[in-house]
């Protein structure tokens, strides 16, 4: 008897107990799912509900150093500046956020940043100067002259809106002037919620907008060395290391944060991205930059974190002999085009005739890849993308250059030779390349 009722009384039990999780396990997963104290503590109500409403959002929160040190939601999503307020669920949030709010915590990186030419340079250099106060030009151009104050991009003008929209600023607008005051977006590179140095030295990440025929370097960094024994090794890495404390032995292989941003070895971490650079790479003729100086030997010291001098030099050597030959061949070709504006067979208005396409993919796709080959270590980029190109175009173009020349039968060729062309012609070519 006694028996029985011990063996009804845990029959019972068991199966009110399978009863209560089998109910529990029906309800909603946002009632199992409470946010842990931890991240009520840090994120309040916005964690609460946009656990139920954004679930993604808050994970990758979750997951960032942020959340690990205590910054709130509304921390970022409060206005900063002069920023537009929304009403939302009892709060004030931000209408749209910006650099500045990142700033407002962040304000050594955002002044590097500013300095840099992904602020305002980036989006001047599709959209010229007129969306940028005058103060704003008057700062970056004391780092970048011309960079800011210059024409709006003849070849995107050419090509119309929806290529100025949906391309050129898609990219351009991480130095896009915001109506706060402020300009760029921090989050292009480090995501808006898991805003990690990790994601930022990952090469893909630069390779977002750094990438395809005219500025290859994640192609480039893939081929070489460097980008081969990144992918292999990138699980053994400590990618998260403290920007400060960062050491060869986290990323014994650099990426392309290393060797252009980061503070391996006791360097100084940098959100100026010209700090290490010494020449105008993208440019139809290359020049030294203004500081390039010093800005060579801040990446040659980057170098001698894992090389020896002799490696560094040859590799420089070797390089600087490629950009000196693509300028050769690159003024060789510029002198062509020039020559025939001069004598009026070519219209003063750009890119309406293909010798002068044919002349942007030479320097624009040809030379720049040679050249950005050369110093990032892409021999198929140096070679088959970079100087055949060049080579084979500027056969082609001086056998158009000849045809202009015969089919219009030029009666220029009768004039004095004292009818010198006006100046303006000759000094115009090199401003309509959409450099
Ligand atoms: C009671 C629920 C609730 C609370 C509390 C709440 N939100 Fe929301 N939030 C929502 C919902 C619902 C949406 C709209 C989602 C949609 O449209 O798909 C939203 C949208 C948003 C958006 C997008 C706004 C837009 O215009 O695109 C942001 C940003 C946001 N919330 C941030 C926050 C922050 C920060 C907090 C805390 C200060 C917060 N929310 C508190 C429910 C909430
Ligand atoms: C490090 C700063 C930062 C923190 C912390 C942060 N956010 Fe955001 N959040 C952003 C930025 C930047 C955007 C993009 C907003 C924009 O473009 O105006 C954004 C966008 C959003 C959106 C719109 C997302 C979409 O894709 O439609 C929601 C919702 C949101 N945040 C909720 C939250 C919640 C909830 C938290 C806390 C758990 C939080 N955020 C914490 C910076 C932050
Ligand atoms: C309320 C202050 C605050 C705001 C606003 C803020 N941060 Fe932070 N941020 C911090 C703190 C605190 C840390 C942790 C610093 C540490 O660990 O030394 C941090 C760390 C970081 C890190 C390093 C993360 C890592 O993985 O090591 C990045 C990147 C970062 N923030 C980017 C941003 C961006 C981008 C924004 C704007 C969208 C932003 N922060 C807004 C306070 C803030
Ligand atoms: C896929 C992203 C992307 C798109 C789309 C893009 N660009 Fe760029 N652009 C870049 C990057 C990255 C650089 C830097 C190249 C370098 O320094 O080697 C650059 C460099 C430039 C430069 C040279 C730098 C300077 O300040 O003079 C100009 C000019 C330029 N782009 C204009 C344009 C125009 C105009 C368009 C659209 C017709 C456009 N870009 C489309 C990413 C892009
Ligand atoms: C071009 C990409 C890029 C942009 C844009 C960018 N960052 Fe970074 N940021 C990085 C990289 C890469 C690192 C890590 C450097 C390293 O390896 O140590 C970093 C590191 C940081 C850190 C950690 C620094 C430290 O010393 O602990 C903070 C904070 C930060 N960024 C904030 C910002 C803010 C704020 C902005 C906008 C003004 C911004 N970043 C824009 C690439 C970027
Ligand atoms: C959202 C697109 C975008 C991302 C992401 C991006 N860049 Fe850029 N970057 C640009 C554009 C656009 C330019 C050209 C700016 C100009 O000169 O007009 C540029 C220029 C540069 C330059 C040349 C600067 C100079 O002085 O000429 C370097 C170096 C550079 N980026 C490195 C990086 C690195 C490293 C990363 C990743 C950590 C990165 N970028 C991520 C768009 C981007
Ligand atoms: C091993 C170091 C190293 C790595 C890795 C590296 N770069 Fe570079 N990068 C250089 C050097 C060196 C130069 C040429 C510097 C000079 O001007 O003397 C350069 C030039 C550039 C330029 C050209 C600026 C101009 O004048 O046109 C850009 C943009 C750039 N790198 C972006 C990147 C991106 C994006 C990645 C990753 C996909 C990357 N780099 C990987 C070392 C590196
Ligand atoms: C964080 C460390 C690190 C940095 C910084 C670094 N490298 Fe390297 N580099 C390596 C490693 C690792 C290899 C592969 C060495 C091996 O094969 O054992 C390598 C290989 C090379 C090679 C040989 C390529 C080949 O095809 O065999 C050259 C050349 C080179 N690096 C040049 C440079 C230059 C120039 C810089 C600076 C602009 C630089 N590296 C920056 C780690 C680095």
């Amino acid at each position: 008897m006694a028996y029985r009722s011990v063996f009804l009384a845990v029959l019972l039990g068991t199966a009110m107990i399978v009863a209560a999780l089998l109910i529990n396990r029906a309800r909603p997963s946002f009632e199992v799912n409470q946010p842990t104290i931890s991240l009520v503590r840090a994120s309040g109500k916005c964690a609460e509900c946009h656990r139920r409403e954004t679930a993604a959002v808050v994970h990758e929160f979750e997951l960032s150093r942020h959340a690990l040190k205590g910054v709130t939601c509304l921390d970022c999503h409060q206005t900063a500046g002069g920023q537009e307020e929304l009403d939302h669920r009892g709060f004030k949030i931000s209408k749209q956020l910006t650099g500045a709010n990142c700033k407002q915590c962040h304000p050594h990186e955002y002044e590097q940043f500013l300095r840099s030419r992904h602020a305002a340079p980036a989006w001047a250099a599709v959209r010229g100067p007129e969306d940028f106060s005058a103060e704003q030009i008057q700062f970056s151009e004391q780092f970048h002259p011309g960079a800011v104050n210059r024409k709006a991009n003849m070849l995107a003008i050419c090509e119309g809106a929806g290529a100025i929209s949906r391309g050129c600023t898609a990219c351009h607008d991480v130095g896009k002037p915001n109506q706060d005051g402020s300009i760029g977006s921090c989050t292009k590179c480090h995501a808006r919620h898991v805003a990690s140095v990790e994601l930022a030295r990952l090469p893909e990440t630069c390779g977002q907008c750094h990438l395809g025929p005219d500025h290859s370097q994640i192609e480039i960094y893939h081929e070489s060395k460097h980008g081969v024994l990144f992918n292999a090794q990138r699980k053994i890495m400590n990618l998260e290391a403290r920007p400060k404390e960062l050491k060869v032995t986290d990323m014994p292989v650099p990426t392309c944060a290393t060797c252009h941003m980061s503070g391996i070895e006791g360097l100084k971490v940098t959100h100026d991205t010209t700090e290490r650079l010494s020449y105008f790479l993208f440019a139809e003729h290359t020049e030294l930059r203004p500081t390039g100086q010093q800005g060579q030997l801040a990446m040659k010291e980057t170098c001698a974190k894992c090389h020896t001098t002799p490696t560094i030099e040859r590799f420089y050597t070797e390089a600087i002999t490629v950009l000196n030959e693509t300028n050769d061949h690159i003024k060789e070709a510029s002198t062509i085009v020039e020559k025939l504006r001069v004598d009026k067979l070519l219209t003063p208005v750009p890119f309406d005739e293909p010798i002068e396409f044919l002349y942007y993919d030479l320097w624009h796709y040809g030379g720049r890849t040679a050249k950005h080959g050369a110093f990032m270590g892409g021999a198929d980029f140096v070679q088959w993308h970079g100087y055949y190109e060049v080579v084979s175009k500027l056969v082609e173009l001086k056998r158009m250059a000849e045809e202009l020349r015969s089919a219009h039968q030029t009666p220029r060729q009768d004039r004095p030779a004292d009818d010198k062309p006006e100046t303006s012609a000759v000094t115009q070519p090199n401003s309509f390349t959409g450099n």
